[in-house]
């Protein structure tokens, strides 16, 4: 008699929707978008230059003509967003990095080039920040040998001014002073840069995965760390402090970053905020993943479709990442 009301192992059977490809699609409850994938690039102040990056294989920095090029087949892929990185020109480095926000540097330029030849079929992303123009390598400017806050505002603004002024889309702050979403918000407003949009690094730990970004674009601390401004890799409730502060400060997107060690944040900040979520596939993450493929002991079209899912399913809406292109380019995803 028992038997009856048992609920045996014959009638639940999970394994029924995961019988076929196109079941295992019928019921899957994430995926990724091209759309929802946003290229970085790292820009010189040079035309058709490609210097390759050691230790991302794969990625290279570019001069503005090789850029176009690249941008195009990536909108053939199916990429309609970049994130760009500049380098000032030799020598440019200043202890206020004042030339990030010089008008015809790499950014700037780049922006305009882009702007010219998509147009609006492209999303054009800046990384917002001081540490690549720094004799310092700092995020933000020196005072008495620590980074100052409200003193690194203005140079910021400046730099964030100099991207819109060029068309930028959307102005990426990651230099994660204190306020600065709000004084760069005020400013755009100000000089009738109202459409463009804010994607703060809202939630950005201070982090080892990091390591081959700072190669690439050559913004190593010449003294100390950044752990007297980025996240301390700890906490999670500071994290949608961050996202909140931001939000309140009129970010129209928070981004959390790096991706992969920090799911739980995303799921944290996603249950807690409206806004649209972006998750920082880092360069460390990337470079991880490349040299266990190159040694083959990952597949690695299996743990970046792996990787990038999770990503999605820990909540983030769009994914920053140096492996968009061959995921789409390759069908992995
Ligand atoms: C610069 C900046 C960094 C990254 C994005 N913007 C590095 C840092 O803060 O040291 C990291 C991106 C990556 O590792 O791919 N503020
Ligand atoms: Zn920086």
């Amino acid at each position: 008699m028992s038997e009856l009301i048992i609920t045996t192992p014959e009638r639940v059977r999970p394994r029924r929707l995961r019988r076929t490809p196109a079941l295992r699609d019928l019921v899957a409850e994430t995926g990724i978008a091209a759309a929802q994938l946003v290229m970085p690039h790292f820009v010189l102040p040079t035309g058709k230059a490609e210097v390759p990056i050691p230790s991302m294989p794969g990625i290279a920095q570019v001069g503005i003509e090789t850029l176009v090029g690249r941008v195009e087949s990536d909108l053939a892929l199916g990429i309609r967003a970049v994130l760009l990185f500049g380098q000032p020109h030799d020598g440019g480095k200043t202890p206020d990095g004042a030339a990030a926000a010089a008008a015809n540097g790499a950014v700037q330029s780049a922006v305009r080039r882009l702007k010219e030849t998509f147009g609006d079929s492209l999303v054009v992303m800046t990384d917002v920040c001081l540490c690549a123009y720094t004799d310092h390598g700092h995020c933000g400017v020196l005072r008495d040998g620590e980074v100052a806050n409200d003193p690194s505002l203005l140079p910021l603004v400046d730099a964030a001014l100099s991207h819109a002024e060029a068309g930028a889309d959307v102005l990426a702050p990651s230099d994660m002073m204190d306020g600065r979403v709000a004084a760069i918000r005020d400013a755009l407003d100000e000089t009738g840069h109202d459409n463009v949009i804010v994607m703060s690094y809202a939630v950005k730990y201070a982090s080892a995965y990091y390591g081959p970004f700072r190669d690439a674009a050559d913004s190593t601390p010449g003294m100390g760390d950044r752990k007297s401004y980025q996240m301390d890799c700890r906490n999670v409730r500071e994290a949608i402090r961050e996202a909140d502060l931001d939000a309140g400060e009129g970010a129209d997107l928070v981004m959390v970053k790096p991706a992969l060690p920090n799911l739980d944040v995303i799921r944290a900040v996603r249950e807690t905020s409206d806004l649209p979520l972006a998750a920082y596939n880092v360069s460390g993450e990337y470079s991880a993943v490349k040299a266990a493929a190159a040694n083959g002991w990952l597949d690695e079209p299996g743990v970046v479709r792996e990787n990038l899912l999770a990503i999605r399913r820990a909540g983030a809406d769009l994914i920053i990442s140096y492996h968009a292109r061959d995921a789409l380019a390759g069908g992995w995803l």
